[in-house]
């Protein structure tokens, strides 16, 4: 028994040692001190050891089966080691690569100039809001005091879409000011948002399509006056136009200002001497503005005693043609690659 015991540890250890793996190792485990393990079937047999032998006997069956815990546990974290070793090695960078080429690709020349608006209007303290595509009538037309049969609905192609499940009015919007309704609604002045988005309307040929980017913007406050519109309406576009443009206000109409004002800055390509891109006039129109008209701000609740408000809208096809000197279009959206590459943002 002695023999055998000694013998068993002999073999077990060197085992143990051999193990090249943690799978290996616990072969070893499972056929030494597993149930049915040399070890395991050894102590059983100290039931029939005479008496007077018995107590060496276990103490020396506990000690190899001590010795190989301990040789065990060693090797066990030996091989974990040199594994994790193995996986780092394997899943090593090598951060003295030089770097790859940019992928091709970039930012689309509309998502560029949306960017390049919102950052300015930001940096002047102006929030982002957004609004659904698919508008309810009251906010597209009705609170923004278009009624039914007024005559300005002409000036929008509207997609009329079927009602939705609580009978009411919809359509594609065709504008991005009934995001002033949904922000004035739900929440107070002071405000200055910006909302930026796709509108629709129905309407296909050079110079228009289905759908095109708007960014709406507007400011309700206290003794907030013309004066601020024009300031602020000035600064954006030499920001925008990177240059020191001249700016001019024309009176307008629209049904949601009171008054209203188109805006006009001096041509980018001719420096106000004529050409074709301004049709020989010197200016290009670029924004519509007003005063937010007091019917509006009752519409939504708000004060017009207390407060006040003005209100613009731009495309943003327009600027973008305008500042990346892109002359069609229809180029937006046909997504040829040379375009494309040859516009692109980072
Ligand atoms: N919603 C107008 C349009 O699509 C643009 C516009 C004009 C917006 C004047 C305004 C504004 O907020 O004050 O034609």
């Amino acid at each position: 028994m002695r023999e055998a015991l000694e013998q068993l540890r002999n073999q077990a250890l060197e085992e143990v040692d051999r193990a090249a793996t943690v799978a290996d190792l616990d072969q070893v485990r499972v056929r030494t001190i597993g149930k049915k393990g040399a070890l395991t079937q050894l102590l059983r047999g100290l039931g029939q050891v005479s008496a007077d032998q018995r107590p060496l006997l276990g103490e020396l069956a506990n000690q190899v089966k001590e010795a190989f815990n301990q040789a065990f546990a060693a090797r066990l974290e030996a091989l974990k080691d040199s594994a994790l070793e193995a996986q780092l090695t394997r899943e090593g960078l090598d951060v003295t690569l030089s770097g790859r080429q940019r992928p091709p690709g970039g930012v689309h020349p509309i998502t560029r100039a949306l960017g390049e608006i919102g950052d300015i209007f930001q940096a002047m303290g102006f929030f982002t809001a957004t609004g659904p595509e698919v508008e309810s009538d009251w906010h597209n037309f009705e609170a923004l005091n278009i009624p039914a049969d007024h005559p300005a609905r002409e000036m929008h192609d509207t997609f009329y879409l079927p009602p939705g499940p609580d009978g009411e009015k919809r359509v594609l919007r065709t504008h991005t000011s009934p995001v002033q309704i949904r922000v004035m609604e739900g929440s107070r002045p002071p405000l200055r948002v910006i909302a930026p988005g796709k509108v629709f309307r129905c309407d296909s040929d050079l110079t228009h399509t289905p759908m095109f980017h708007q960014v709406e913007g507007f400011m309700v406050d206290r003794n907030v006056h013309f004066g601020h519109l024009k300031g602020l309406l000035e600064a954006f576009l030499r920001r925008f136009f990177e240059r020191d443009l001249p700016v001019r206000f024309r009176p307008s109409f629209f049904p949601f200002t009171e008054p209203s004002a188109e805006v006009d800055m001096g041509c980018l390509f001719c420096a106000g001497r004529g050409c074709r891109v301004c049709k020989g006039g010197g200016w290009l129109e670029v924004l519509g503005c007003g005063m937010i008209h007091p019917v509006v701000l009752g519409n939504v609740g708000i004060d017009r005693e207390r407060f006040s408000g003005f209100a613009f809208g731009m495309g943003v096809e327009r600027l973008a043609m305008l500042k990346y000197g892109i002359n069609d279009l229809r180029t937006f959206y046909e997504n040829d690659v040379r375009f494309l590459e040859s516009h692109a943002g980072l």
